[in-house]
């Protein structure tokens, strides 16, 4: 079960992912999570990629196509993988192809999950991530059972580097720019499917589930 989540940043990609990892037991490939670990180990991706993430840029396509090449050689992926958050660019949705052509394993299905600005705007805005797990959460829409501590492992929450309002801005409009042809790319293919990600996180993942149930049999 090779997939790949797509969605402008809020859309619920890491929320979702974290559902579908659960149910499909298959390894959760998230570039943002990976940069991220990077800058906290303060390794020389991290360096790389933390001026670009900062200012809601994309980090470039080599740097982020040679990360995803060398996970997906993981024998971990051998069996499938939730691809979160790349492609984003045509070139990385080409090297994905090629990558996947040297692993003699094709991308099963492509999911796009759909949502108007002003509603990702809100989403990210409120946003809390799990300093332990990364899991997400929102202060109105996906509260904590306790605030300020994660539900799943108690770890501290916290607001995300690039979730303040001028990064926030910068994100979507990068993000913007790049989602038309990449969705044009997979649409070319027949590999695409658009999901409602304006009804609730629960309602989503029912729509998601019942897409991957039908792709797995
Ligand atoms: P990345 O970490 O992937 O960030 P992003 O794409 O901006 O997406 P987000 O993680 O912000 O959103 P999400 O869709 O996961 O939403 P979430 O589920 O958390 O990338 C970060 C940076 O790394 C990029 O800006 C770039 O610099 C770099 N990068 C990463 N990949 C790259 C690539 N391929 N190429 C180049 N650069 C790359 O949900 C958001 C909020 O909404 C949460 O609070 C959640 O609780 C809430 N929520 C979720 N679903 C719902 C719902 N249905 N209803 C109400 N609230 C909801
Ligand atoms: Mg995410």
């Amino acid at each position: 079960m090779n997939i790949v989540l797509m969605g402008l940043p809020g859309a619920g990609k890491g929320t979702q992912a974290e559902k579908i990892v659960e149910k499909y037991a298959i390894p959760h490939i998230s570039t943002g999570d990976m940069f991220r670990a990077a800058i906290k180990e303060g390794t020389e991706l991290g360096l790389k990629a933390k001026a670009f993430m900062d200012e809601g840029k994309l980090v470039p396509d080599e740097v982020t196509i040679g990360i995803v090449r060398e996970r997906l050689s993981q024998p971990d992926c051998e069996k499938g993988f939730l691809l979160d958050g790349f492609p984003r660019t045509v070139p990385q949705a080409e090297a994905l192809d090629s990558i996947l052509e040297e692993l003699d394993r094709p991308v099963e299905h492509t999911i796009n999950i759909e949502v108007e600005k002003e509603e990702l705007i809100a989403r990210l805005s409120g946003r809390r991530i799990c300093k332990t797990c990364g899991a997400s959460y929102h202060l109105i829409f996906n509260p904590p059972a306790v605030e300020g501590k994660c539900d799943k492992d108690g770890g501290e929450l916290y607001t995300r580097a690039d979730d303040n309002p001028e990064t926030v801005t910068n994100r979507l409009e990068v993000n913007m720019n790049q989602a038309q042809p990449l969705l044009d790319f997979y649409q070319a293919k027949g590999v695409l499917t658009n999901i409602d990600g304006q009804q609730d996180i629960d309602k989503v993942f029912a729509d998601l589930d019942a897409l991957l149930q039908g792709i797995r049999s």
